[in-house]
């Protein structure tokens, strides 16, 4: 897979790209990532990127010749098909489903937004589809992409330690994850439940797949009520 990212601040990128999971998966070849600086793209001395909105009202909006300009240019960059999507607050809220989805992609160009907003023409002209990480404003879009990123590589083919780590994650059946325990026994008077150190690998299961249940229906309900609407 390869992610473009076009941004008016590439350095938000560094460190999160570089740790970890991404890094790994980076290194290893599965997904490669390549940030664009927008103002790169500007014409005037001053690498002017936003301007008043027509109509007037507070605030600044980002003009499109430079999103354009650096679209097309990071367009070129690759041959493959891409998938182009706009981080706005207006966007499809992003969830497990579209995270699957969008890992079955060979190649994404997510444009991230600063300022009051994006002209109406980059939208409409580039064709790109929406998406919004949750029902707040950010300052811009550079951390949404970054949560995209992130649950999008993890479910890549090869990208966690072990094969089945994303199959037992919360949501991935609908449901939030069970509980986990490790060393040691006995911490501070709480004990591990009897059932995970019994050897029974059907009973601990079904003991798992209960709890999944029972914590998905105290707190997350809303989660069980879609999953009952999906089946139907
Ligand atoms: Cl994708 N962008 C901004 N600016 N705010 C957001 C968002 C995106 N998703 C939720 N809030």
């Amino acid at each position: 897979m390869r992610i473009d990212i076009l941004t008016l601040f590439p350095q938000v990128f560094e460190s999160p790209l570089n740790c970890s999971i991404l890094k790994r998966a980076r290194d290893n070849g599965l997904v490669e990532i390549a940030i664009t600086d927008i103002r790169d793209f500007t014409s005037d001395s001053y690498r002017k990127v936003d301007d008043k909105p027509y109509g007037g009202g507070p605030g600044m909006v980002m003009m499109p010749g430079p999103v354009f300009d650096c679209f097309e240019h990071v367009r070129r960059l690759s041959e493959e098909k891409s998938r182009v999507i706009l981080l706005t607050p207006q966007g499809q809220k992003f969830d497990h489903v579209k995270a699957l989805e969008l890992s079955n992609e060979q190649r994404l160009i997510l444009i991230a937004g600063k300022y009051e907003g994006f002209d109406e023409r980059i939208r409409t002209g580039l064709g790109a589809e929406q998406i919004s990480i949750g029902d707040y404003v950010l300052n811009g879009g550079e951390l949404a992409a970054m949560v995209i990123i992130d649950a999008v590589v993890r479910l890549l083919a090869g990208a966690l330690g072990d094969e089945d780590s994303a199959k037992d994650d919360s949501f991935s059946n609908g449901l939030l994850e069970y509980p986990q325990y490790t060393r040691p026994e006995v911490f501070r008077g709480m004990k591990v439940p009897e059932i995970l150190l019994s050897g029974d690998h059907a009973k601990i299961a079904q003991w798992r797949h209960q709890q999944a249940l029972e914590r998905t229906s105290r707190w997350r309900p809303d989660l069980l009520n879609r999953k009952e609407e999906n089946n139907k």
